[in-house]
This record gives structure tokens, C-alpha cells and sequence, in this order.
């Protein structure tokens, strides 16, 4: 199975639940707060693999954005439609999106650009619908951070056989005694410019959560 058909089919069904229990959680606030101080309220956004839209698209909606999503999973957008139905959410592919050149005020993608087969073109296609001088926003994963490079072997390592019941067993105490989950990310955030190939030093910032 590749990864667009796992998660499609597969990651969809766990992560509707697995969202829902993970909650808004401090390193989404975070995010959201860097949205609200660069991005002015009303602005245009879209939210590239958006899942179930909740917690974060559905606070910026309510917060005054008008918020467009894409995804590739028809679960987590009917899901994502049930939840907030002021969120114009579609199923489609990060590395194909089909809006047109030049069509939102700032374009970002949260908890996801570890799962793109092809990063680099998702970015591109992020660059390609934001509007000149927009914004593009991404976090991808710090495997300098203790917690994020001991998820990465959990999954490298505990993904079969005992090690995979183990690794079941402990999600499951976890759980129960609500152990903190703990993320660190890397925000990214590039100014858009025209040419599209003069995004120059658009690195406009890196935050450490
Ligand atoms: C960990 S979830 C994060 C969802 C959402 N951004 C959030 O913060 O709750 C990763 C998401 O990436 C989506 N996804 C994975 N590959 C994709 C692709 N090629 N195009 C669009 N969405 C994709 C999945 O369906 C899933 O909803």
C-alpha cells in the first residue's frame, strides 16, 4: 500500500479519534497565536491537510478568518464539513492543489509535512496559491527534541511483533493517566514574492516550541 492510499485509508480512521482525544493542546494554541499576530483578522486562509478541522481551523473561523481546507481523506473532510460547515473544506492532494494561482492571504499546514511523500512539491504548491506578499506556514518535526526522536523509533522500532503490543500497552496507561504529550516543532513561516522562483530569503522565521 503507499503512503496516499495508508493515509486515506487507514490513518484517516484512527486520527478522527485520535484528534479528538488529543484535544487543543498548548503547541496548537501556539500556533494559532502566530497565525492571529501576522495575519490579519478576515484575511483569506487555507489549511493544507486540515483533517477534521478541529482544533485549529475551527478557531481561526470562529475567530474571524474565512478558512478553506483541503485533505486528502473523504472521512476527515465529512468530518471536518459536520463539524464547522462555515469551513469550505474539499478532498484533495497538497502536492495538487487546484485553486488558482494567487488565491489566499496566507496558506499553512500543521502536524502533517512528515506524512508528504513529496515535501518540496507541496511547498511549491503552498507558494503557488498564496497571493504576493502572503504567507506560507508549516511546522515540520525537530529530531533534535528528546520527545520527537523517541516518537521516531517508537515507530521505527515498535511498529511489530511484542515490541508493537508493548508499545500498545504503554499508549493505553498513558492514556489513562493523561500523561502530557509533549511536541516540538519547527514553524516555518516564508513571505510570498513574485516571481514565484524570488522567494528569496523568505525564511521569514523559525520558532522552537
Ligand atoms: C496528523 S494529521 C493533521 C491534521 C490537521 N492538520 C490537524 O492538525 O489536526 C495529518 C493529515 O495529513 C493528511 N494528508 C496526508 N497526506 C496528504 C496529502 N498528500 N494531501 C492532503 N492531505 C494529506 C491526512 O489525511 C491527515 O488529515
Amino acid at each position: 500500500m503507499d503512503r496516499k492510499t495508508f493515509m486515506k485509508d487507514v490513518y484517516s480512521k484512527y486520527w478522527i479519534k485520535e484528534r479528538k482525544a488529543m484535544g487543543f493542546i498548548q503547541y496548537d494554541r501556539n500556533l494559532c497565536n502566530y497565525i492571529c499576530k501576522n495575519v490579519p483578522t478576515g484575511s483569506k486562509l487555507l489549511e493544507v491537510a486540515i483533517g477534521t478541522g478541529y482544533p485549529i481551523a475551527d478557531f481561526l473561523q470562529k475567530t474571524g478568518y474565512e478558512i478553506y481546507g483541503v485533505d486528502i481523506s473523504s472521512d476527515l473532510i465529512e468530518e471536518c464539513g459536520r463539524l464547522n460547515p462555515n469551513i469550505k473544506c474539499e478532498v484533495g492532494d497538497a502536492e495538487n492543489l487546484y485553486y488558482t494561482d494567487n488565491s489566499f492571504d496566507c496558506v499553512y499546514c500543521f502536524h502533517s509535512t512528515w506524512y508528504f511523500p513529496n515535501l518540496n512539491v507541496v511547498i511549491d504548491e503552498m507558494l503557488r496559491v498564496a497571493r504576493s506578499g502572503g504567507v506560507v506556514i508549516f511546522d515540520i518535526e525537530n529530531l533534535n527534541n528528546k520527545k520527537i526522536a523517541e516518537g521516531y523509533r517508537k515507530r521505527v522500532l515498535e511498529s511489530a511483533g511484542a515490541r508493537r503490543a508493548i508499545r500498545v500497552v504503554k499508549n493505553f496507561i498513558n492514556r489513562i493517566f493523561c500523561v502530557e504529550r509533549c511536541l516540538s516543532g519547527v514553524l516555518l513561516c516564508m513571505k510570498r514574492q513574485r516571481p514565484q522562483t524570488a522567494f528569496t530569503s523568505t525564511l521569514a522565521t523559525a520558532i522552537l516550541f
